[in-house]
């Protein structure tokens, strides 16, 4: 049984490499086991005495840390309210300081890069208090779970004292930065379709947590995003009919159909489906029709664009769902995404999580309506 095991995960790590490339699976194995090792500092620069972790979990170490190292920033502190978590990050990561509270990671006033990748719950607290201390601020998904927490985020992000980024990374994936140069200025309605195989999650896993916004704001929350995302490089209608479709009344939030359709016929489709743990992780696949360009994305690894007589094809190795331009946004000369766009996909994924929560088919949603709630 041992062996059929052992067997089992060292075929999923080569399949990963063919996937992910060597360095980054070696962090993803890692943050898994946990490992006594630290990786090597010779690429770190000393400069960026300011960036703090908070929650040292599988993402913060395969992903957050992967990118920083391979930019060369080093990590100046960590937190997560599990101590042997931020001991194992800390010595694979090189980190000088633990720090045993959250004031301790932001209570510090010079300018500081704080990477916030906890429970969801937590999200949205902890970026306003690093917010208004002024520092620079990537808040993981979901940036909020209710509308109040919203509400104070944008109060903190409209006070100008710091800079907020989410880790909303689709739009930052290449396939999406070549698909908005080919289709930006393509007059709506869009048709979209997302059809996502998740992760296997066990009955008590934190994410399924109504107070942690359950897998509607874990997971659904990214789609929903790419689409406001879409929307937004031409005009967004205002009203929406939002209909839902679950195949257990027991278990709404997944194995799920979100279907949005817009006053001027936009179509977006989002399947959720997980009735088993994918072998090679997460996997979708994205088809979009708008005006003459039609394309389809084959899980951030290859794209396909139609641009009338036109063919665009290209491949992405390693797989590039924009982890890492959205986990270094905070230090690029580009100009950011617009926060709007994530006010808009919040205050939609909210209102889905809430429908699935009560048990609602079918809701209207004005963006207008919604966006006076958090002003
Ligand atoms: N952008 C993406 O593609 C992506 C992918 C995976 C996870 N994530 C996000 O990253 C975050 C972490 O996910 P994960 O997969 O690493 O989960 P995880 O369970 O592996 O890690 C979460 C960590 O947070 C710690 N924690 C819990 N509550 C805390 C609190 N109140 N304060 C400080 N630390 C706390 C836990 O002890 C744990 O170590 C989540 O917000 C998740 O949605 C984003």
């Amino acid at each position: 049984m041992a062996g059929r095991y052992m067997l089992r995960e060292a075929r999923k790590v080569f399949r990963f490499l063919e996937i992910y490339g060597v360095g980054r699976v070696i962090y993803k194995v890692n943050g898994r086991i946990r490992t006594h090792i630290s990786f090597p500092t010779w690429r770190l620069r000393k400069a960026t005495e300011g960036v703090g972790i908070i929650g040292c979990g599988q993402f913060a170490y395969s992903t957050i840390a992967y990118y920083l190292a391979e930019k060369g920033i080093s990590i100046y502190t960590c937190y997560d309210t599990d101590i042997d978590r931020s001991k194992s990050f800390a010595k694979a990561h090189n980190v000088s300081k633990i720090s045993k509270s959250i004031d301790e990671v932001i209570s510090e006033n010079e300018k500081k890069y704080i990477y916030i990748a906890s429970n969801h719950a937590s999200h949205a607290e902890y970026a306003v208090n690093a917010l208004i201390r002024g520092h620079y601020v990537h808040c993981e998904k979901p940036v909020a779970v209710s509308v109040d927490q919203l509400a104070e985020l944008r109060r903190a992000v409209k006070s100008g004292c710091g800079h907020l980024f989410a880790g909303y990374n689709r739009p930052f994936s290449g396939a999406i930065r070549l698909l908005k140069s080919v289709i930006k200025d393509a007059p709506g309605p869009l048709t979209l379709s997302c059809f996502v195989v998740g992760h296997f999650l066990p009955a008590d896993h934190w994410y399924r947590n109504k107070g942690e916004g359950t897998r509607i704001c874990g997971n659904a929350g990214h789609w929903i995003d790419l689409a406001v995302h879409i929307l937004c490089w031409g005009t967004l209608p205002d009203k929406w009919g939002i209909h839902l479709t679950w195949s257990n009344p027991d278990v709404r939030d997944e194995n799920v159909v979100i279907t949005l359709v817009s006053e001027r016929g936009d179509l977006i489709n989002i399947v959720m489906s997980a009735r088993a743990e994918p072998f090679e992780g997460i996997n979708e696949t994205i088809n979009l029709q708008i005006g003459g360009v039609s394309a389809k994305i084959d899980d951030f690894r290859s794209l396909t664009i139609w641009d009338d007589d036109k063919i665009i094809r290209r491949k992405y190795f390693p797989k590039d769902v924009g982890h890492k331009m959205s986990v270094l946004q905070m230090f690029c000369r580009d100009p950011a995404r617009e926060w709007r766009e994530v006010e808009i996909s919040t205050l939609l994924m909210l209102c889905i999580a809430e429908m699935v929560e009560r048990g609602y088919n079918f809701k209207s949603f004005s963006i207008a309506e919604e966006c006076r709630r958090i002003c």
